[in-house]
């Protein structure tokens, strides 16, 4: 195993002056295996240290932040010029605009983009604009997708009263008859549509849309008067250069970024189409560091070198490279294993372990190897994944698969 001495001391102090020491998914609370660090100290390419100097291949990206590769040459050399010059004043900076024109020009839909700091900051905000211009209180979302920490859809109960969930509607991913029920039995009384581009609930396979479900959606939100807003911010960039609809075929209202959008530098987008450009200035927007030049250029950057390099398209591929050797590799050992979802943003699951714990034991035995995958939630795969990280892990994985079935055998 791992030394993991400095990581726990850390945490131990963290536990003081920190409810929970960490929160979120890497909280041990969280049901991350032992085996897993607590902390980081840099990361560079694919690839992070911990706190204890162990030397990790990461196969998260910052839970999806880092689409380019951690500390990317060319982006830190725009976000340092930016940096010289200063990241919040008054007034935002030249480089809103330009940020603002890129997305316009490569999002299909998009006449106009607005800026923050997070998903949930817009997320949230863009379902406002959806009750402005509609006129009607209600939400539509799926079961269990995840769209922020606020309360209309956080996935905790904390602080909760009955009154932030009364205007949300649910129904299960793919089920389009309960989607068409809802929408006429509440007729007139719907805003908007959350969805994200393909389910990707934690601590379960993803679910791709059924074919024909994007073009009934986009039907039902027409016939019904109701705003289809894309939450395509696990999603964005990593389907098509142009947002996750281009890769499913179909054309929202609004659409929500952040995660890759800044390669690390947070920041969050959302764009709409003209129709909705009024309701958008209805809808009080601002927040203390959102005009934050320094993301906003980090963005610019990364977004030109999406599409230089065709990211969305190499790093589809390299996850086909790492999903399918994963695949082949567990079949040796008679495991069932599926990795779920689209093989750039991959979910692992194994037949029959309903909970959890072959999974968990998978990830733990990678981790000793310096592995990083995580066993409840999506990975992610980077543009700086390359073919000797992605075979290392394949033949880490076999090695842990090997094990698994030892200890099977033996126990
Ligand atoms: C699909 C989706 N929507 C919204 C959010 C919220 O974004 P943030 O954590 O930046 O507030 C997330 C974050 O994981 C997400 O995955």
């Amino acid at each position: 195993m791992n030394n993991l001495t400095q990581s726990d001391e850390l945490f131990e102090r963290a536990r003081v002056v920190v409810p929970g020491g960490i929160y979120g998914h890497v909280s041990p609370a969280a049901g991350l295996p032992r085996h897993f660090p607590h902390f980081c100290d840099r990361a560079q390419g694919c690839g992070f240290v911990d706190v204890d100097g162990n030397e990790w291949i990461d196969f998260m990206c910052g839970f999806g932040a880092i689409l380019h590769g951690y500390n990317h040459p060319e982006i830190e050399e725009s976000v340092a010029l930016q940096r010289e010059k200063g990241s919040v004043f008054n007034q935002p900076s030249p480089v809103m605009v330009e940020l603002a024109e890129r997305l316009v020009s490569s999002i299909d839909f998009a006449d106009w983009a607005v800026f923050a700091k997070n998903g949930s900051d817009l997320t949230t905000w863009a379902i406002r604009v959806a009750r402005e211009s509609t006129g009607s209180p209600l939400v539509i979302k799926a079961k269990g997708a995840y769209h922020g920490v606020d309360s209309w859809c956080d996935p905790g109960h904390g602080g909760r009263i009955p009154e932030d969930r009364a205007s949300i509607l649910e129904f299960e991913w793919n089920d389009l008859e309960a989607l068409s029920v809802i929408m006429s039995q509440n007729e007139g009384d719907i805003a908007a549509l959350i969805l994200t581009p393909y389910h990707h609930a934690a601590f379960a396979p993803s679910e791709l849309p059924d074919p024909g479900f994007w073009a009934e959606v986009e039907k039902l939100c027409q016939r019904y008067g109701i705003l289809l807003v894309l939450d395509d911010v696990r999603c964005g960039g990593r389907l098509h250069g142009g947002g996750s609809h281009r890769y499913f075929g179909f054309t929202p209202d609004l659409a929500v970024y952040s995660k890759a959008l800044g390669n690390g530098y947070a920041i969050s987008a959302c764009v709409g189409k003209e129709s909705y450009r009024k309701a958008s200035m209805e809808v009080f927007l601002t927040g203390s560091c959102w005009n934050d030049a320094v993301a906003m250029t980090a963005a610019l950057k990364s977004l030109e070198l999406s599409e230089r390099e065709g990211v969305a398209e190499k790093v589809l591929a390299k996850g086909k490279e790492l999903t399918e050797g994963l695949e082949r590799v567990a079949e040796k050992f008679e495991k069932n294993l599926k990795m779920t979802g689209p093989p750039s943003m991959p979910y692992p699951w194994i037949e029959g372990d309903e909970n959890l714990f072959e999974i968990q034991k998978f990830c733990q035995f990678c981790a000793e190897e310096g592995i990083y995958f995580h066993p409840h939630h999506n990975w992610f795969l980077g543009n700086a994944h390359d073919s000797e990280s992605i075979e290392k892990a394949i033949h880490v994985a076999g090695r842990a698969f090997e094990r698994m079935s030892e200890e099977e055998r033996t126990s």
